[in-house]
Parts: structure tokens; sequence; C-alpha cells
């Protein structure tokens, strides 16, 4: 194709096929046929306004160099869609403000010092609104040490970002014109951004589905916090797959992952903890591998109420950091059990498993059967088994636990209460169950029985030692449940 006819005409499918090969090789994206002619609209109009003669003359010019140079920048920028707006999505911005920057304020308090990456930022709407959210909530955030990074492979984006100008509908959300007062000053028909939010942010290209992170060149290690939403929706799931372990290995350990909400899909963020807030998920990378072992499918660390425990995702448990137990004398179901506390579920689930085929197991067995499931993310095999202790033993109690978990993990929040008041009508003192039946019931917008099943719990730690541990629980002590009750109780109160 010649250059002056570009702009009137669609591209042929060989060259629509090497030319969306190319663009996802390098830079992850994936355009399907629906997608075909936003595509030839774009690499068209990139194509006129390169110095190239025809389309050969084009492709050749993007991959001589291997990062394409000048005309990749070009036809990149015309391909990407920069669709953001400031607060985008309030129940992850409510998430941020009440439970993740709280902790990692609170985590950090005396290192003083933020690291944030915004991965796929756009115009810099989403790094800025953390920049303002952490004003807020900061009193002190000019003595923090804060990285604010925000990052994206359009180099005209950042370039608006870095400009900090912006139309009334990047103000499209409530959160966003309550601070407009505060942050911004009108110029003409645009916003512009105060200089003290500005300066806290920093802009880079970096492209996510290149090698260049973690690493300290782009400054994208030991983050805290990795928002990176409505990015790859545009990548197929290896290439998602591939970004998101590398996310993980960004993030120090306790480290959030935010990811938009059309991009849920347990393989990808298996490593990751999942976390669940009111209308939202987020990913939460496991916490240091706790010193005393401890039975990993209940949360850990301790259930602030800033930090959903709600629904504590099975996860691969950590690699063990003791030496494996040995104990020969040990029956079976002990060593299984053993093997538990050390985080080794495949092994333990192998052993059990042995037991069902000799015929030898009652229903503990089938309970820890169905724990070690759960925390391998063997989410069918945990409920049957869970369902085979229940069958041989209607109050079996922890089956219950960790079938409500396993609901919970499938979306079935119903059932997982019902199976979680079956746990506190088998013991009706049982505080986990108690305060993890509230924190479902205001999930599903039952306030009145959620603040009833929070005072339930909290009045069964009135009585009780300060320093004692809850059982099941992974060493929370009594005080912090019961402060965590009263913060929630002050937070669900203060929010009807
Ligand atoms: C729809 S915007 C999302 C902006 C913001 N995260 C939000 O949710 O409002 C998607 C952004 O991802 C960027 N993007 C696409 N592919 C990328 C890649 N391979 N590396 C880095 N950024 C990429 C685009 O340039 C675009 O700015």
């Amino acid at each position: 194709m010649k250059k002056e006819s570009a702009a009137h005409t669609t591209l042929g499918y060989g060259d629509y096929l090497r030319f969306s090969r190319l663009l996802q090789e390098r830079f992850g994206l994936f355009f399907s046929e629906s997608r075909r002619s936003e595509l030839e609209t774009a690499i068209l109009h990139a194509f006129a306004a390169s110095s190239a003669a025809d389309l050969n003359e084009y492709y050749a010019l993007l991959t001589e160099q291997p990062d394409g140079g000048l005309e990749m920048e070009r036809l990149v920028n015309a391909v990407t869609v920069n669709e953001t707006y400031f607060f985008r999505d309030a129940a992850q911005f409510d998430a941020l403000a009440t439970a993740v920057l709280p902790e990692l304020i609170e985590r950090r308090r005396m290192l003083r010092t933020l690291r944030i990456w915004s991965a796929g930022c756009s115009n810099g709407e989403e790094p800025y609104s953390i920049a303002m959210l952490l004003r807020d909530t900061l009193p002190d955030v000019d003595e923090w040490s804060i990285t604010i990074l925000g990052t994206d492979v359009n180099t005209a984006a950042l370039d608006r970002a870095r400009q900090g100008l912006f139309g009334d509908w990047a103000f499209r959300e409530p959160r966003a014109r309550e601070m407009r007062p505060r942050y911004f000053r009108r110029i003409g028909a645009r916003w512009e951004l105060s200089p003290d939010v500005r300066r806290m942010v920093t802009f880079n290209r970096l492209n996510l589905a290149g090698t260049g992170y973690p690493s300290y060149n782009t400054n994208t290690m030991f983050m805290d916090l990795i928002l990176c939403r409505n990015v790859t929706i545009y990548f197929n799931e290896e290439v998602t797959l591939g970004v998101v372990e590398r996310f993980y290995d960004a993030l120090t350990d306790g480290g959030w992952l935010v990811v938009g909400h059309s991009e849920l899909s347990l393989n990808v963020y298996r490593r990751f903890e999942v976390r669940n807030f009111p209308n939202t998920v987020l990913y939460q990378r496991n916490g240091q591998p706790r010193p005393q072992p401890a039975a990993p499918l209940w949360p850990s660390p301790a259930p602030e109420p800033s930090v959903s425990i709600v629904s504590p995702l099975p996860v691969v448990p950590p690699a063990p950091i003791v030496p494996p137990p040995v104990l020969p004398e040990a029956n079976p179901l002990e060593q299984a059990r053993e093997l538990m506390e050390f985080g080794r579920s495949e092994e333990a689930r192998n052993l059990l498993l042995t037991l069902v085929k000799s015929q030898s197991a009652d229903s503990e067995v089938y309970i820890l059967l169905g724990q070690a499931c759960a925390n391998l993310g063997d989410l069918d095999a945990a409920e049957k088994w869970c369902r085979e202790a229940l069958r041989r033993n209607k109050l079996a109690l922890e089956a219950y636990y960790t079938l409500a978990l396993v609901q919970q993990h499938q979306g079935k929040v119903p059932e997982a209460i019902e199976s979680l008041k079956k746990v506190v009508y088998i013991d009706r003192n049982d505080v986990l169950g108690h305060f993890n039946l509230a924190r479902l019931y205001y999930q599903q917008g039952q306030f009145p029985a959620a603040l009833k099943a929070l005072d339930n719990a909290h009045r069964l730690l009135e009585a009780q030692q300060d320093e004692a541990i809850i059982p099941r629980s992974g060493g929370v002590t009594v005080k912090r449940l019961r402060d965590a009750i009263v913060r929630q109780q002050q937070q669900w109160v203060g929010r009807e």
C-alpha cells in the first residue's frame, strides 16, 4: 500500500496479522478480530505520520530497532486506550482509604516510608488520586518519604500526566469533586493540580510486557502497593500471568495488588491471598512465614478491622522455614496434622488420601483432608471432603468452617453464611464464627444481623484475659480481636 491512500483504506488480512502480532510480542497488546478496525485506524494514522513510503517499509522501520524507536512509540501511543479518571471505582478507593492505606501507614510508621506504583497510569489520575488520599489521611505527610511511581507505555499520556491539567470529565466520581476545591484551581476550562500533589508522583515510561521490572533501574522494587487496573484486559492470560508474577516479586511481604474488576481470575492471582471488601476484592502478597507454626486456613496477621480477614483464600502455604517434622512414632493422622502446621499441605493431603484408600478414615481424616485441599486451592475437592466429614459427623464444626471458606471463594456467600451459622449453632461460644459471620452479613447488606453477630463476638470476649489466644486464629490475642471488633463497630455504625 502506498502512503497517499493510507488514510482512506483498510489493511489487508496479512498486514493486520503481522502488525497485531508485533504489538502483541512487544507490548502484550492483544487485538481480537472484534477490535480489528480500531487497530487498523490506529496503524494507518501512525503510518501516515511516519517517513515510510509504504507498509513494508513502515513494518521494517518498526522492527529494525529492538524497542521500535520513535515510530513504534507513535504507533503504541495511537493504539493504547487511555480512558481514566480520578478515584475510578469508588469501592476500591473506599477499601484503600479505610483499610489498605491506614494499614500500610501503621506498618511503616517507624520508618515513615511508603512505596506505591500505578502501573498503566495513563494521564495520571490514578496515582494522583492516591497522592490526594495520602495527603488527606496523613497529617505529617511531608515528613514521610513517599514514592508514588506512575508508569505507562504511552508517552503522550505520560506528558499529559506531568502537565497536571484536567478537564471536568476527569471528576465524574463524587469523591473527586469533593476533593477538587482542596487540590485544584480553575485555569480557563481546565483544572490545575496543586504542586504539593504533583511533586509526590514521578512518571516514567515502562512496558509491562518487557523485562524491566522489578529492578532498581526502574525503581520498581519493594513496593507496598501496586495498582494495575484496566490494563491487563488488553493482554492475553499468558502475558497477564507473567505481569502478575513480576508484580508479586516487586511487592514487599504483605504488599497489596489492586486490579480492575474485569480482571478477576483465580488462576492468574494464585500466589496472592484474596482480601474481600465491600463490593471489591484486593490481593495481598503473603506475609512473612510466622515463627510459630499455625493453621494456614485462618487468616494472618491478626484481624485488624482495617484489613478484611473475612475471606482468606486458601493459599499455597509459604515455603516452610523450619525443618520438616520427623514423627516416626506418630500415627498417620497426627503426622498429617503436623505437616499441615508446617505448611506442607500437599504431603498432608497425600498421606490422608492413603488413609481414605485403606478405609481407615474417620471424620477427623476427612476434615483435615478438606483443609489441606482448601490450602492447595483445590476448592471442589475441599468441598467434597468436608461434606464427607459432615456425613460421618453432623457436628463436625471444623468441617463447616472450611466449607464456609470454600463457599465464600466460590462466590456462594449465602451458603457460606449458612455454614457459619452451623458453626455457631454447634458452639455458640465460637468467637471467630460470630466475627466472620458478621463480616459476611455486612457484605450481603444485612446490617442489623452483621452488628448483632459482631456484638455476640464482643460479648464472648468480655470476660476473657487480654493475652489469651483465640482458638484457630493463628495467634490472635483476645485484646487484638476485641479492639478490632470495636473499631469495626464504629466503622460500620459511622457508615450507615
Ligand atoms: C484504560 S488505561 C487505565 C488507566 C488507569 N489504570 C485506570 O484504571 O483508570 C490503560 C493504560 O494501560 C497502558 N498500557 C497498555 N499496555 C501497556 C504496556 N504493555 N505497558 C504499560 N502500559 C500499558 C495504556 O497506555 C493505558 O494508558
